[in-house]
């Protein structure tokens, strides 16, 4: 088997939490190279994996021969350019999310990787919650019936804190609506199928973060209407406060269908809540062992905290979509439709109106 050469661009904390340590899970992968403006980034990188070939410029490093696969995690506005030239020069590529500014880059994006025949994935990364990969399978098969609702709710404390680019929409584009409510919306999509029109509201409730300003939203809401007909109610917030920002912090998504009700939050990895038609109400529903990792990823489910290591399966997914030559799931295309989705919130909150996706 070739050894898989790995460039990872934005060596922050979403690299240094998650990438580095799933492609170390990667049979036969090497990370070979690093790319980050901020050289103190660059150095911890470089520290933690002891690769040598680094810079600061990704021009540099999407062109290398030794490189079949470059992983852009960097601030929002910088993953379209970083991904084109990639893909420009027959590299794979995985994605942050949310994949782009606009749904139209998305759709480049993804229309380009298309064309290079190259892998494209978007990191939402919590298709690979157990428990939520479970329930796919479990809609899929028809336990729920005929979709009615699906409700999520994402609620964390970030109190004021400085959120450095993740304030400034230059950089990042939207605020709760791309940073989280965009991964509920790949779950609504995943679970339900696309939406077709949606009215929401964003709110700035804290418009100065650190000394500096902010100019997007803390907090998203919105009512949506899906093409079968169900419909969606999604909320996140920044500021729900005494919630904590971490991995236990609320995270909750429920789907009543004709069938069923199934509750699934991120905090029970390995549990839904499940109840059916005339029955006693909502029961535990353990997820099967064979469900607690990606198929055929290496992890031990056992090994470290599961609410951060379920994380660790993307890479595989990805370096395995690679070798297998197949599309990665969620690939540039989900990412996109979440991002019309995303346009279409922004839209309508700016109208106060209904609008199509
Ligand atoms: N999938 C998830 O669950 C998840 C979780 C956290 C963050 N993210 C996403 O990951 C991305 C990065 O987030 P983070 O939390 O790691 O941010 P971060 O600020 O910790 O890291 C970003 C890094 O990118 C570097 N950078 C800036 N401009 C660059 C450029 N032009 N080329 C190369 N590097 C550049 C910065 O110096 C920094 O080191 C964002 O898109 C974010 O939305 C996703």
């Amino acid at each position: 088997m070739k050894t898989l050469g790995i460039a990872i661009v934005g060596c922050g904390g979403i690299t240094l939490q998650n990438h580095l340590p799933g492609l170390a899970l990667c049979a036969e992968t090497k990370v070979v190279a690093l790319c980050d403006p901020n050289p103190a980034a660059l150095e911890q990188a470089a520290r933690a994996t002891g690769v040598t070939v680094t810079s600061p410029r990704w021009e540099e490093i999407v062109v290398r021969d030794d490189v079949d696969a470059v992983i852009i995690a960097t601030p929002n506005v910088f993953h379209p350019p970083i991904a084109l030239g990639a893909i420009a020069n027959g590299k794979h590529v995985l994605s942050e999310k949310p994949l782009a500014m606009n749904a139209a880059d998305a759709r480049a994006m993804a229309e380009a990787g298309d064309k290079a025949n190259v892998r494209h994935m978007t990191a939402f990364t919590y298709r690979f919650v157990p428990a939520m990969r479970y329930l796919g399978h479990l809609i899929a098969q028809g336990d729920l019936g005929e979709p009615y609702h699906f409700r999520s709710c994402r609620l964390q404390d970030w109190g004021k804190r400085g959120l450095g680019w993740r304030q400034v929409k230059k950089m990042a584009g939207s605020g709760e609506l791309g940073d989280m409510l965009s991964h509920r919306i790949d779950f609504a999509h995943h679970l339900v199928g696309p939406m077709r029109r949606l009215v929401a509201q964003t709110k700035i409730m804290v418009p100065e973060r650190g000394g500096a300003p902010s100019d997007l939203d803390d907090w998203v809401a919105m009512i949506a209407e899906f093409e079968s007909g169900a419909s969606g109610v999604l909320e996140s917030s920044k500021l729900a406060r005494g919630r904590n920002e971490g991995a236990r912090s609320l995270d909750y998504v429920e789907l009543n269908g004709s069938e069923a009700t199934f509750e699934f939050t991120t905090g029970k990895w390995n549990e839904l809540q499940y109840g059916k038609g005339d029955g006693p109400g909502l029961a535990p529903l353990p997820v099967p062992r064979e469900f607690w990792v990606w198929p055929g990823s290496p992890r031990d489910p056992s090994v470290g905290d599961p609410l951060i290591a379920f994380r660790q399966d993307q890479a595989f997914e990805f370096i395995d979509a690679i070798r297998n030559q197949r599309p990665c799931v969620p690939s540039f295309h989900d990412g996109a439709r979440a991002q019309a989705v995303m346009d279409a919130g922004h839209r309508s909150s700016e109208l106060q109106a209904w609008v199509e996706v």
